[in-house]
């Protein structure tokens, strides 16, 4: 904040120091922290970049004195005085802590009403969360919560100044448009002028920017607000913020180029530290086979081991079981498990069940040779190839999961990420990206069986694959790409269709008839049908970013300015809530009651 000198202030408090002594100045902001000392009263003043002690003497002006008496946190005052050192020495912990400003006049612009909570938190436990929200804006005067909206800032400009030199246009797409609701359920606004009909917002600017390619704008950026009326969850809100780009007459390494270089400057700006160009790569398949998940976290180790070659001869009966359906066994070395109670690997258990596992099988590594749990089913050799697939030591346990594929790998990769964040295995300062590529292209719903896109429609497939599209859908590679940021999915994108026909068999292929691709996407096979551009893009959460970013372990919602709450809701303005019977009206909308549910 560089303040130019008004009525209010002649200073901001991060400008003044030493270099200040002597001067008159005038100051505006919060009361911060007040404390009365018998005859002097002192208080932190605090503006928008921090704070400054302000003394009030009885002996020089009674006026000052009496208004400093009536003060309380968090009323607006000016004050105009004269800075000087501090008579008792700095206050190491202030940046402005070797000075302070005499009143001599001392003016209240706003008073505060019975605070919910002390915006003042140095020190102790923040207030609960429904509280904060509740009071979003003094939740925001908290120094450290302020801070992460200064952060989310500098990630943006950052992001904006390396996309605006990389020759980027920023275009805004509608907020309005057309329902083609893809992975999640759109939010519906209905039209007071075409009544009975609705417009969505979007889930992403997907569509528009593709049609901006065909429009031949060639390199395209948006900060885009997204809606998606999906469950929430801790990495979820139901609007967010995408980077999203999109760009023309260019392969796979050209996207990653440029969203390589605004991550590195993002990174630089706030970090300080230049990020290591350019990002590992990892195939999908090497992912499933090492970690389990398509976002690894690679701040740790514990790759998974897979013992299905020994599984099919085990005299353990439910590893034999498992691979003889088709399924997989897979472990993980549990650091230090040998000393585990029973009880504690039990817990593991549970967790494992949580995602489908039936159990959660085990033994321990201890004395040079397996012990507990499952050890009596397996040989010396055994438990030597098991140990050197897995990474398991002397002193360790192995957790092993036999399963259906997607079960094993669900178990195993949440066991995984939750082991790193109890034994405290990951270094919250470290940022370890990687790109994942070669999804497939698409992936069977288990619950209907039908193919479903794996990211979204409009991804294209590997040229070498299209002949099985029709005959063999599972076994088609695709141009599909993420970006994972310390096992957080940050990003995705993919090269896309430009041919029409394409993009009609892929449709076809997700059970989507003819009518039903031209009535939801009818605009887009027509544009694609005059002179389309190869064209590819990624979208980037902003809002994961930022969070991840953050020098303070702290929770997504805590860099939304306003964020709603796991149900969707936003504590401070009431919203959702009904609206007026004429509002409905207007709309030729009538709200049905909905049986009560058991
Ligand atoms: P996708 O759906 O993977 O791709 O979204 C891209 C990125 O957006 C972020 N994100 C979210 N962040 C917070 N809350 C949410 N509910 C939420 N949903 C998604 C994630 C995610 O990686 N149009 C494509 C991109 C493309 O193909 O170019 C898309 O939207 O960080
Ligand atoms: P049981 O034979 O059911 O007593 O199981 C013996 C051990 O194997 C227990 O520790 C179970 O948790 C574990 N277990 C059972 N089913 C599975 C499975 N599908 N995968 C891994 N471990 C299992």
């Amino acid at each position: 904040m560089s303040q130019t000198s008004n009525h209010y202030r002649t200073h901001s408090s991060g400008q003044l120091g030493t270099g200040q002594t002597g001067e008159r100045v005038i100051l505006s902001g919060w009361v911060h922290r007040r404390r009365d000392h018998g005859g002097l009263i002192f208080f932190d003043l605090r503006d928008g970049e921090g704070l400054i002690q302000v003394v009030c003497d009885p002996s020089s002006d009674s006026a000052v004195h009496e208004t400093a008496f009536g003060l309380r946190s968090e009323y607006v005052v000016r004050v105009e005085g004269v800075v000087r050192l501090r008579p008792g020495g700095p206050n190491p912990n202030l940046a402005t802590g070797e000075i302070e400003v005499v009143a001599e006049t001392l003016e209240v612009l706003s008073t505060c009403a019975p605070l919910p909570f002390q915006v003042d938190t140095e020190g102790q436990a923040p207030p609960g969360e429904e509280l904060r929200l509740s009071y979003r804006y003094l939740d925001l005067r908290r120094p450290e919560m302020r801070e992460l909206i200064v952060l989310r800032h500098q990630v943006l400009r950052a992001i904006r100044e390396s996309l605006n030199d990389q020759a980027f246009y920023e275009i805004e797409t509608p907020i309005l448009m057309k329902s083609t609701p893809e992975g999640a359920r759109d939010f519906l606004v209905p039209s007071r002028i075409n009544q009975g009909k609705f417009y969505a917002l979007p889930q992403s600017p997907q569509l528009y920017k593709q049609i901006l390619m065909i429009a031949g704008m060639e390199r395209y950026y948006q900060i885009a607000k997204c809606f998606r009326d999906e469950d929430l969850r801790a990495d979820r809100q139901p609007e967010f913020t995408q980077l999203d780009l999109e760009m023309s007459f260019v392969d796979r390494d050209d996207v990653f180029e440029v969203a390589e270089a605004c991550m590195a400057d993002a990174v630089a700006a706030v970090r300080g530290a230049p990020l290591a160009l350019p990002l590992p790569r990892m195939t999908y398949a090497e992912a499933m086979r090492r970690y389990g998940t398509d976002k690894p976290d690679l701040r740790f180790g514990l790759e998974l081991g897979v013992i299905d070659d020994l599984a099919a001869t085990s005299g353990f009966g439910v590893f034999r079981k498992a691979v003889e359906a088709g399924g997989t066994v897979r472990c993980l070395a549990l650091p230090g498990g040998a000393t585990w109670s029973r009880r504690r690997i039990e817990e593991l258990e549970k967790i494992a069940k949580t995602y489908g596992a039936k159990g959660l099988a085990w033994i321990k590594l201890t004395g040079g040779a397996a012990t507990g749990g499952i050890a009596k089913f397996l040989s010396e050799g055994e438990v030597a190839t098991i140990a050197e697939r897995s990474g398991a030591r002397e002193g360790d346990a192995l957790l092993f999961v036999a399963d259906r594929m997607s079960v094993v790998c669900a178990a195993l990769a949440n066991l995984r990420n939750h082991l790193a964040a109890e034994l405290d295995l990951a270094d919250r300062n470290e940022l370890r990206f990687l790109w994942i590529t070669d999804f497939p292209l698409f992936e069977r719903d288990e619950t209907n069986g039908r193919w479903q896109p794996s990211h979204h429609m409009f991804t294209l497939p590997v040229e070498g694959d299209l002949e099985r599209l029709e005959s063999d859908p599972g076994a088609v590679s695709s141009y599909q790409y993420d970006l994972v940021l310390n096992g957080w999915e940050l990003g995705s994108g993919s090269i896309r269709c430009h041919r029409a026909d394409i993009q009609r068999r892929i449709m076809a292929v997700v059970g989507m008839d003819e009518e039903e691709a031209e009535g939801r996407f009818g605009f887009l096979l027509r544009a694609l049908d005059f002179g389309a551009p190869p064209h590819g893009g990624v979208a980037l959460g902003i809002d994961r970013l930022v969070t991840l970013l953050a020098a303070r372990e702290c929770a997504m919602r805590d860099v939304i300015a306003f964020p709603k709450t796991l149900t969707a809701v936003s504590l401070m303005d009431a919203c959702p809530s009904e609206v007026d019977a004429e509002q409905l009206e207007e709309l030729g909308l009538a709200l049905v009651e909905r049986a009560e549910e058991d």
